[in-house]
């Protein structure tokens, strides 16, 4: 995110991903608050829509200056880490409908893994899934390598019960 030319021009589009797909919203200051205090850790995935020129009635003459987010992945490291160890955390990941199952969430995470261990010297990786949502748990569990900490009961607002889930980054230091 931060090696993006105008990344703070992106972030309604990356609040807008995640209202589309998730029900754990945020304050646009706190996507302000990861990209300055943790401006390697987080990624976009944009798709750049083709419009028309204004400069004469040409079919052919489209520019491509309107960057659409369709995935991010939004992550910091633990400020007090209760146990001590440094270690990153990801706080919300989600991909637009329209381009789902192309890799594109499994490309966002390990990009911030990597970045959390190279940049941050980051012991692990830790998030919160609701117990439902079968498609990320596969996504954390079979594709990269996540295992289950422990259930925290009623995590969520509509409380519904949260799996903790970690993965060890230190392969990747
Ligand atoms: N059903 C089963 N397995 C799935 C599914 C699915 N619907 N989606 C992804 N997977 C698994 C598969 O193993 C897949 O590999 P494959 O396609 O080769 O079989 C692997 O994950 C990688 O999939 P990606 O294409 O990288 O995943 P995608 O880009 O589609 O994004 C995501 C997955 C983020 C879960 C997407 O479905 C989404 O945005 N869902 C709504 C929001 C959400 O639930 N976000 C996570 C909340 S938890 C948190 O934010 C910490």
């Amino acid at each position: 995110l931060s090696s993006y030319p105008s990344y703070m021009s992106l972030l309604p589009s990356i609040q807008t991903c995640n209202i589309t797909n998730l029900p754990e919203n945020y304050f646009l200051k706190y996507y302000l608050y990861h990209a300055l205090t943790w401006p390697q850790l987080s990624f976009v995935a944009v798709v750049r829509s083709p419009r028309k020129s204004n400069r004469n009635n040409n079919n052919s003459d489209y520019i491509h200056d309107y960057p659409k987010v369709v995935g991010y992945v939004l992550a910091k490291m633990e400020e007090e880490p209760s146990d001590g160890v440094a270690h990153g955390h990801i706080t919300s990941l989600s991909v637009m409908r329209t381009h789902r199952r192309l890799g594109v969430a499994e490309r966002l995470m390990r990009m911030s893994q990597r970045a959390m261990a190279e940049s941050h010297r980051a012991h692990y990786v830790s998030l919160h899934v609701r117990v439902s949502n079968t498609a990320a748990l596969r996504l954390y569990r079979d594709t990269l390598g996540f295992e289950v900490e422990k259930v925290e009961s009623k995590y969520y607002a509509d409380g519904e019960d949260a799996y903790a889930m970690r993965r060890d980054l230190t392969p990747l230091w």
